[in-house]
């Protein structure tokens, strides 16, 4: 199959799959649901599903990895929607739409979020019940990942380190490292698992996702500096008006765009050591890098 086709067709799966495992939006508490699904079905990127669905399917199928692509998009917008709350980064717009705490109020909000982060594991207990082992090991990556160590230590750290004139380069990459690469990086991992990576295949991928998250945060901070609100679907130049450390900031527009490139040929290097028909995963990754919004 062509990319565009292939990509729809991993879209529409995911988009198919959100509408049927998270709750209607009818379901008491109403308000609450509403909330979850407004955020969740406000069209994001689904990158994360989407590497899920790619990187199973280099491998065998040991068991669906839908399931895990929605509860990993669950996870990734409830992180978003407490983002944007006014004690964190405090931002009105979010995928071309009000935030949720702007269309709802912030205790719906922040309810929402925590939300969408539980029925998150509720999906996988629920779905991979029949492989036990499966099952416990998704647990693990998605708790790890979305964990006080990496997303959500990240995040304590990008607080701190507003207005801090004096972060070092090693701060700041712990910070996109943690609050937006290990997202990517157990993306691939799930999807190996699903698919039946040996250990050292589930290596390489999470290898290749850390390269490839630490890009895809590089490029978000250069795309905050460069790119306008409407293209965005989010503020436009908000890191600079927040003192944020980025790799703009730190590094300056030309050198971040060259790291982006670097971190993003490491994560092609290391997917093109895998088995199976890597084209799709590799476009994939290519557009990432080179994406507008
Ligand atoms: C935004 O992620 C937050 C970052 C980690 C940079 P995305 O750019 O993937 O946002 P959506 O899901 O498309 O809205
Ligand atoms: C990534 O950082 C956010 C999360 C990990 C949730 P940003 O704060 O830069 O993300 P945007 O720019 O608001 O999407
Ligand atoms: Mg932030
Ligand atoms: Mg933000
Ligand atoms: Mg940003």
């Amino acid at each position: 199959m062509e990319f565009a086709a292939q990509l729809q067709d991993y879209l529409e799966r995911v988009e198919r799959a959100i509408d049927e495992l998270v709750p209607p939006a009818d379901t008491r508490p109403v308000r609450l649901h509403e909330a979850m699904r407004y955020s969740l079905q406000a069209g994001g990127k689904r990158l994360r599903p989407t590497l899920v669905l790619a990187t199973a399917g280099l491998f065998g199928r040991r068991a669906n990895p839908l399931p895990a692509a929605v509860a990993l998009e669950c996870i990734h917008t409830y992180s978003l929607v407490h983002d944007d709350l006014p004690c964190m980064d405090n931002d009105d717009l979010r995928r071309g739409r009000p935030t949720a705490h702007k269309q709802f109020d912030d205790a719906t909000a922040l309810l929402a979020g925590d939300g969408m982060l539980t029925l998150a594991f509720q999906l996988l207990s629920r779905h991979y019940a029949s492989t036990p082992a499966l099952a416990t090991e998704l647990v693990r990556e998605f708790a790890d990942a979305a964990g006080s160590e990496q997303l959500i230590g990240g995040q304590m750290e990008d607080l701190l380190a507003e207005g801090k004139p004096e972060a070092t380069a090693a701060e700041l990459k712990f910070i996109h490292l943690n609050k937006t690469a290990a997202m990517i990086a157990v993306a691939l991992v799930a999807g190996g698992l699903c698919g039946g990576a040996s250990a050292a295949e589930v290596a390489r991928l999470r290898e290749a996702g850390r390269s490839l998250g630490l890009a895809f945060q590089i490029v978000d901070d250069v795309l905050d500096a460069t790119a306008d609100t409407a293209t965005l679907g989010k503020t436009a130049g908000k890191d600079a008006k927040d003192g944020k450390t980025t790799y703009v900031k730190l590094h300056g527009l030309e050198t971040a765009r060259l790291l982006a490139r670097e971190q993003t040929e490491a994560a092609v290097a290391a997917i093109q050591q895998l088995p199976g028909d890597t084209t799709f995963l590799l476009t994939l990754m290519q557009q990432m890098a080179s994406r507008k919004n």
